[in-house]
């Protein structure tokens, strides 16, 4: 069942666990991380980049594909399919035409007060279909898609501003987190976090799970962290297995074992993932 985010991210906030947001790839992908998250009984997020759609065709064939897939793999679970990252008002509609249940617009590069006034737009399209929205405020930064950009932290001001003039459902602010591989062990404002998650009635989500320590993990979710996006870690992970598996069979040519090399890889990473978040049914 396609649902949006918060059918499942208040209870997350209110129980204190997280739930992961997984970034897909293509169908492959999307099939093991269905299967685990069924096998585990947990609500699952799946997360879609503007380049991952483009690159799986685009949106109406990511909606039909995980439909599909919950059909035919009798999927029973909470799955929220959510556009990643949505750049423009535009991309946003049209995610949310396509069928997505869920959008984030990130509008964190511009002004606060137009990131506000684009949030406001996608929430009210949004919200009169029954779908979420994610903002972010501040600049998570990183490197994500080939694009490299630096931090700049949310102050709780903005995040008031921002909640109280959209009613957007789940907040991103940029706390220390950064998407793609840390170079340094990341800093994380704590303090600021659980003082963002009392003002703020909202789930607030972390972006750059990846490499994050396991303590600052369990950390973040005891300030609130109620949604944490992981992408690079499960490409790592997969990519690993692939590489292991294609030279140790040179004359395997199957598409469907190649990438199939990497599904345990994955399963055994998203158990670990869902224990390390506490994510409950
Ligand atoms: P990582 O690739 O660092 O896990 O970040 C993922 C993310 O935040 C997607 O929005």
């Amino acid at each position: 069942m396609l649902v949006n985010m918060n059918e499942i991210l208040m209870k997350a906030k209110k129980e204190k666990y997280a739930v992961p947001h997984l970034n897909i790839n293509n169908l492959e992908w999307s099939k093991y991380i269905l299967e685990k998250c069924e096998e585990q009984k947990i609500p699952i997020i799946l997360g879609v980049s503007e380049s991952a759609a483009k690159y799986m065709g685009g949106f109406k064939t990511i909606t039909q594909m995980i439909k599909g897939l919950i059909e035919d793999l009798k999927i029973t679970i909470p799955v929220c399919l959510h556009l990643d990252h949505g750049s423009n008002i535009e991309v946003c509609k049209k995610a949310i035409d396509a069928g997505f249940s869920s959008v984030m617009i990130d509008a964190s590069k511009h002004e606060l007060s137009e990131n506000i006034r684009m949030t406001k737009e996608v929430v009210e399209y949004a919200h009169k279909k029954g779908i979420s929205v994610e903002a972010e405020v501040g600049h998570i930064g990183g490197s994500e898609d080939n694009i490299t950009s630096t931090i700049e932290n949310a102050t709780l001001e903005e995040c008031k501003k921002l909640y109280e003039q959209t009613k957007v459902d789940a907040l991103a602010p940029a706390l220390g987190s950064a998407h793609g591989i840390y170079k340094q062990k990341p800093k994380l404002d704590f303090e600021l976090m659980k003082i963002i998650n009392k003002e703020i009635p909202i789930p607030l989500v972390l972006h750059g799970g990846s490499g994050i320590p396991d303590d600052q993990i369990k950390k973040a979710i005891s300030c609130g962290i109620a949604k944490i996006n992981v992408n690079t870690d499960l490409q790592i992970v997969w990519s690993k297995a692939v590489r292991k598996y294609l030279n140790e069979n040179e004359n395997i040519y199957d598409p469907r074992k190649i990438i199939g090399s990497g599904e345990l890889s994955i399963k055994q990473r998203i158990d670990e993932i869902v224990t390390l978040f506490g994510t409950k049914r």
